[in-house]
């Protein structure tokens, strides 16, 4: 079933950051958000998941930077723990060790502090408690910021691989059109608040139509980025 919201939109300090707009997110696609710094993308994320929240349609979101989701004062197991509280789960060593084990940590002992691990491991451990939720939809605001471009690849594949099997959809975020171009089927490209383009993947990369899109597409080096 795909996802449909309608007139999303957001206001800052009594500015417009994102004007009106709709987003189709088909079930168990892979969308990409495109757009140069400040052009609204993660306001849209914010929007989207208020949105989706309000309606009861179950969203997780992967924040630009592990120091947003995880407390450096507190242990990796205390951080999963609260996750299962809030969620209303029992606790459940065999699905923690699934999603672990999804994200490629598998026999890595939680009993320690975020900065015990690396950043890109940070990341991981904060997508997978992402998905202990079961979402609908997973939103990847910038999943790579935090990573070297092998270990962002490698990571995106164990978090598609797992969406594969549970039909969750993806949206990743980002102002790198070649980790979107490839990751995912279908690119929006966001300009200063507005979706100035909408479509499959290799049709944006061969005629992008928007300025927006064509300036982006313009950076050639995209091309020869690993993810
Ligand atoms: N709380 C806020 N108060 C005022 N302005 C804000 C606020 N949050 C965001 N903005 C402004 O809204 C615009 C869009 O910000 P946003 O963070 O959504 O962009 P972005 O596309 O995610 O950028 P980046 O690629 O750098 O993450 C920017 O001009 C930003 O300065
Ligand atoms: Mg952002």
């Amino acid at each position: 079933m795909t996802l449909h919201i309608t007139g999303l939109s957001a206001a800052r300090a009594g500015r417009t950051i994102l004007h009106p707009t709709d987003l189709s997110l088909p079930k168990g696609g892979r969308v990409g958000l495109v757009g140069p710094s400040g052009a609204g993308k993660s306001t849209l994320c914010h929007a989207l998941i208020d949105r989706l929240q309000a309606e009861g349609t179950p969203v997780s979101h992967v924040p630009q930077s592990p120091e947003e989701a995880l407390d450096p004062l507190r242990r990796l197991d205390f951080h999963w723990r609260q996750a299962e509280r809030a969620l209303g789960l029992a606790p459940d060593p065999i699905r923690q060790n699934m999603l672990m084990k999804a994200l490629g940590l598998e026999a890595r002992p939680l009993n320690v502090r975020p900065g015990s691990w690396s950043r890109g491991m940070q990341q991981r451990f904060v997508i997978a408690l992402a998905l202990l939720s079961r979402p609908a939809l997973l939103i990847l605001d910038e999943p790579t910021s935090a990573l070297d471009p092998v270990i962002a690849a490698a990571t995106l594949e164990l978090v598609e691989g797992h969406a594969v099997q549970t039909g969750i959809t993806i949206l990743v975020v980002t102002h790198d059109l070649g980790l979107a171009a490839a990751r995912a089927d279908w690119l929006l490209v966001l300009d200063a608040g507005r979706i100035v383009e909408d479509a499959a993947t290799p049709e944006l990369l061969a005629r992008p139509k928007s300025v927006a899109a064509r300036a982006l597409v313009s950076h050639r080096n995209w091309a020869a980025l690993p993810c």
